[in-house]
């Protein structure tokens, strides 16, 4: 039943490793955040390139009438070119460079999320000698764990990420002093791979707390971004192959005090379940502990396990025997190129298709040539 769900004809004809995206996947989650926005007409999403920046996928994500969160001049590039309205494109990233803020400044993007207030000075200083002004929100650092998981999380005091909450004040009285900006909003982003909604409620709280503060100072603001961080089951991607858009939006509606629009910022949970990494067993090695599958496909096409320890569910299409366990692995001569340990597949041959499952985010657009190895190809299912 799970194998149905891959073409697998016109993925064995193809050259691996690669990565196949379903993009009836794609369509019917986008369908599915759209859906919940009738509820909440004035709020919106952006899409997160980080997560995936394949121009064809963003072409599709465009169609939907996203917006999109881009943290390098290439990104806004990218997004600029899928047809994205340049009004929606916000601008994030604790090191803007100068020629990638005169770009978004002649491009008239949406907004800059403004990580501290030197940042702020040299983007007034180019705005101004462009006769420009520069929508401006502040990323706010709130001090707040995602707990879900430590690796990826952004909104500690630690972390190099936004203005301190505590420094905020300070922050928007200089940007009201500012002659080419233009004070419109609060940002916030604490993590990724977010499941437990309740991680979301303390930053609510944070956020209450931030917006009475720009209300004494008498700010009006347009709009509050809460970020990404949506989760998905990467345990479980055919069971669930859709993120819980709707208790992630409704969290928001019940802890958040605002009548103001609320802006999201989602990657992964857009497009982590329509991506699969397409490899073959290139060998099946016996250890003296374990055997190993040894794809064709390495941490060059999919970091995350050797970076995160991240879990993706792995399986054998082309075969029906009986389960073995292996460790599957990539060819490259570093320890943490292993995709999984002890994993329960049919049994494995050379020459078979192995799917590496939830690779649609940080997959590609983490992609290295590290060995040599050259980018894979991008497969997209015409559904
Ligand atoms: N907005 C900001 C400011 C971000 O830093 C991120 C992700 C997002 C939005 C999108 O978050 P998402 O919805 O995808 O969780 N490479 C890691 C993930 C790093 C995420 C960093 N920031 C991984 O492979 O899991």
């Amino acid at each position: 039943m799970v194998k149905g769900l891959f073409p697998i004809e016109e993925l064995s004809a193809r050259r691996t490793p690669f990565y196949y995206y379903d993009s009836a996947l794609l369509r019917a989650t986008l369908a599915e955040i759209s859906s919940l926005l009738l509820r909440y007409p004035d709020w919106k999403v952006h899409y997160a390139l980080k997560a995936n920046f394949n121009p064809a996928l963003l072409q599709i994500i465009a169609e939907y009438g996203l917006g999109a969160d881009c943290a390098t001049g290439g990104e806004i590039q990218a997004a600029l070119d899928a047809g994205f309205a340049p009004d929606g494109i916000v601008y994030t990233g604790v090191g803007k460079r100068d020629e990638d803020i005169r770009l978004a400044l002649n491009a008239g993007i949406g907004r800059f999320n403004v990580e501290s207030v030197a940042e702020l000075q040299v983007i007034n200083e180019i705005a101004t000698a462009m006769g420009k002004v520069a929508k401006v929100s502040f990323r706010v650092n709130p001090d707040m764990g995602a707990y879900s998981y430590a690796n990826i999380t952004t909104g500690l005091t630690e972390n190099k990420f936004g203005i301190h909450h505590t420094m905020l004040e300070d922050a928007v009285k200089q940007a009201l002093l500012m002659t080419n900006i233009e004070l419109c909003g609060l940002h916030f982003h604490i993590g990724s791979q977010i499941l437990d909604t309740a991680d979301f409620i303390p930053l609510c709280n944070r956020i209450n707390q931030c917006l009475e503060l720009t209300d004494r100072l008498g700010v009006t603001l347009r709009d509050v971004n809460v970020g990404g961080g949506l989760g998905i089951e990467y345990d479980h991607p055919n069971h669930r192959p859709m993120a819980d858009f709707a208790s992630y939006f409704e969290v928001y509606k019940k802890h958040l005090h605002t009548k103001l629009p609320v802006h999201f910022e989602l990657g992964r949970s857009v497009v982590a379940p329509c991506g699969t990494l397409i490899s073959r067993v290139l060998y099946v090695k016996e250890g003296v502990h374990h055997k190993f599958v040894i794809l064709d496909a390495s941490m060059t096409e999919l970091i995350r396990p050797a970076l995160y320890s991240a879990y993706h569910r792995i399986e054998n299409l082309t075969s029906e025997e009986a389960e073995e366990v292996y460790d599957v692995v990539g060819p490259i001569s570093e320890h943490s190129d292993v995709f999984g340990k002890e994993v329960k597949l049919n049994r494995c041959r050379r020459g078979d298709l192995i799917a590496i499952r939830s690779a649609g985010a940080y997959g590609e657009a983490m992609a290295s040539h590290f060995n040599c190895r050259p980018f894979p190809e991008a497969f997209i299912s015409e559904q």
